[in-house]
């Protein structure tokens, strides 16, 4: 066994936290559950603890960290809230929404983790664990999801020891993730933009604020300089194999990410079949997302075939993240 490529698991539990708030505090990284993926936690503090988090994730330096912390308050040290930001903030947090807020003169939050901009993004987690872990480490807690760069969202332990074993300190092993898919990005400019679409429906958030969420300009999807949500990256989500949607046949070789219980032509010769919601349930179906894509990848198949799935509430952030896939690495 090489022991340069293992990293200690942790069960959740009071031992876990106390071990991952003094890693924090010596500059470690610390991989630990939240509602919607595994994150990779930094003291968002220390440029070097987060420069080394990048190291560990192989992600361009332009691409700018997500501040955890516990509470508004909290927040409120790091950015300036309006009105508006207040009101989502009241309504979904602790939850899988991120408020892109502009930086306050008394911002501790490193440059290396805003990528230079004057805006930082901040959420407030609402796994138990990653509640435990900020309380006790009492600060900022950087944290992109646990993954190489690239590669799809943790949502279990065991992914986060596949991508990063050897490359980070410490795993805290809470168990599957609930949402699945990453925290909704909604930057608070003076109209409201929907960044990145993700674990609260754009509808419910459009409720709050009384007013539609506008799109980011086109040319944010692209690979360049400093685009509004850099995490849009054409190819920030692909497995391995070439993903192919809206499938209405299986080809021979070809694995099946299903959703609904409709027949599917050719299903008898694919090389693998899994169903993200067999009884069209939405939240059922993000959850599965990453794992399966995940679990597919690992077959050999030539493609993965994706029947279509509807774009109505977590739908949006589905899809997002399926034609993210589709567009393969580089
Ligand atoms: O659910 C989540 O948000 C997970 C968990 C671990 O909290 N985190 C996550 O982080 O997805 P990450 O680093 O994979 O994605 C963060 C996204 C990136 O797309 C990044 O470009 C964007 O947030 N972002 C960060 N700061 C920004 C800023 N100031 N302006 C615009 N986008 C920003
Ligand atoms: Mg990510």
């Amino acid at each position: 066994m090489n022991l340069a490529l293992s990293t200690p698991i942790l069960p959740a539990g009071e031992a876990a936290v106390a071990a991952a708030a003094h890693c924090l505090r010596e500059g470690g990284l610390v991989a630990f559950p939240t509602e919607t993926v595994y994150g990779l936690g930094a003291d968002a503090t220390n440029p070097e603890a987060i420069a080394r988090l990048y190291q560990a994730k192989g992600r361009p330096a332009f691409n700018p960290l997500i501040a955890h912390v516990g509470d508004l308050e909290a927040a409120q040290r790091i950015a300036h809230f309006d009105a508006q930001a207040i009101a989502l903030a009241e309504a979904f947090w602790p939850g899988p929404l991120t408020l892109v807020l502009s930086r306050t003169e008394g911002c501790k939050v490193a440059d290396l983790a805003t990528a230079g901009l004057d805006t930082v993004a901040i959420r407030v987690p609402a796994h138990p664990i990653a509640r435990d872990i900020l309380r006790a480490f009492g600060g900022p807690v950087v944290a992109p999801s646990a993954n190489l760069s690239g590669h799809v969202s943790p949502t279990t332990a065991a992914h986060v020891q596949s991508d990063l074993a050897g490359r980070i300190d410490l795993i805290v092993d809470g168990g599957a993730v609930a949402v699945g898919v990453e925290s909704t990005i909604v930057g608070c400019f003076d109209a409201p933009m929907l960044l990145r679409p993700g674990g609260v429906p754009r509808g419910e958030i459009e409720r709050v604020l009384g007013r539609a969420l506008v799109q980011p300009p086109d040319d944010a999807d692209k690979d360049t300089g400093q685009p509004l949500a850099p995490g849009m990256l054409a190819s920030h989500y692909a497995p391995r194999t070439p993903v192919r949607l809206n499938a209405n046949r299986i080809e021979a070789g070809e694995a099946l990410l299903a959703f609904g219980s409709g027949a599917m032509p050719g299903v008898d010769a694919a090389a693998a079949v899994m169903n993200l919601s067999a009884h069209c349930d939405l939240a059922e179906a993000a959850a599965n997302l990453f794992g399966y894509l995940r679990a597919l990848d690992a077959r050999g198949a030539r493609a993965i075939a994706v029947m279509p799935v509807p774009h109505h509430g977590l739908g949006e952030a589905i899809n997002d993240r399926l034609r993210r896939a589709a567009m393969g690495r580089e």
